[in-house]
């Protein structure tokens, strides 16, 4: 089971303590490697007798880990962080239950959501410095580089991040999802019924989804954003044949020093797969002048 589906499971049997612990680790993590007991307790505003049944709970639910050395304290995991994204979202009514995975990455899960109306969205939790707490010299490592380097802080930079460039592209006209929602490392966004470009077969008129695509990267740019990961499987066809662009979070803006540089490799991957599945003959200089025109 994948973390944000245990994270899932977990909040129906959770009680509004056990969320004010798991959150006193969150905050606790700002300032310390290993949350001590005692700032657990402080954070938390709980009394002595309640706190540890509390961490225990969080402990059985696999939302934490124990530590004991050099001091008794505690850290928050993924499945703890996916909880907490997930109790925000359920709270501020954008999300009623988690639907099933629409895809599990190095750096980002996706999964359907259905929202209290009964309408299908896209969840995804950003997943950067994932460490392998099994591997005690790795943990030791990531313990020694943390705050800006942190799992916590790089996740939902990545979030944010991706969350402004919905917000941008939409207003720009580009065909992104709309931008819903976005909490901690997740963002939710509309979903799309449709296909990634990499699994299409076969395209009845591949020249007409070139030249949208590249008119969606017109766009972009002109608003001042390279895309910066694009390829065909960034890119979503949808039973109407639109085109739609996803996976921003390492989008650039054009005063970045190789803005022009990056372009050009995207559009570069999109001529290139292109010719190579469809024949197509427009070569990248002229998808590049098409682009910055
Ligand atoms: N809004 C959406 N609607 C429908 N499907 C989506 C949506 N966003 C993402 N997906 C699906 O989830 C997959 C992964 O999403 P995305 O490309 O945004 O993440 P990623 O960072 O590439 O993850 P990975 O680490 O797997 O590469 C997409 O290729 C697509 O199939
Ligand atoms: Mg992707």
């Amino acid at each position: 089971m994948s973390s944000a589906e245990k994270a899932a499971q977990a909040l129906p049997g959770l009680e509004n303590y056990d969320l004010r612990v798991l959150q006193a680790i969150e905050l606790g993590m700002i300032q310390h490697q290993i949350v001590p007991h005692d700032e657990v307790l402080r954070y938390s505003g709980l009394n002595i007798n309640e706190i540890d049944h509390r961490l225990d709970i969080l402990y059985k639910n696999e939302l934490i880990y124990r530590e004991r050395d050099p001091y008794l304290g505690y850290l928050m995991n993924y499945n703890g962080y996916d909880l907490l994204a997930l109790n925000a979202l359920v709270k501020s009514e954008v999300l009623e239950y988690l639907g099933p995975s629409i895809g599990i990455g190095k750096e980002a899960d996706v999964f359907e959501g259905i929202t209290p109306s009964n309408k299908t969205v896209a969840v995804k939790f950003h997943r950067l410095g994932r460490t392998s707490f099994r591997d005690t010299k790795r943990k030791r490592e990531y313990l020694a580089d943390r705050r800006h380097s942190s799992w916590q802080y790089q996740s939902r930079l990545a979030a944010e991040t991706e969350y402004k460039a919905l917000q941008m592209m939409q207003e720009a006209g580009v065909q992104v999802p709309e931008p819903i929602y976005q909490n901690r490392h997740t963002i939710v966004m509309q979903y799309i019924k449709g296909t990634q470009l990499s699994d299409i077969i076969s395209l009845e008129e591949p020249e007409i989804f070139l030249h949208d695509i590249l008119e969606n990267m017109r766009k972009a740019y002109k608003a001042g954003v390279v895309h910066s990961d694009l390829s065909e499987y960034n890119i979503l066809i949808d039973m109407d044949t639109h085109v739609w662009i996803i996976d921003w979070p390492q989008y650039i803006t054009k005063d970045h020093h190789n803005a022009e540089e990056i372009l050009e490799r995207d559009i570069g991957n999109i001529t290139y797969y292109f010719e190579r599945k469809y024949g197509t003959d427009m070569t990248r200089a002229e998808a590049i002048t098409i682009v910055k025109n």
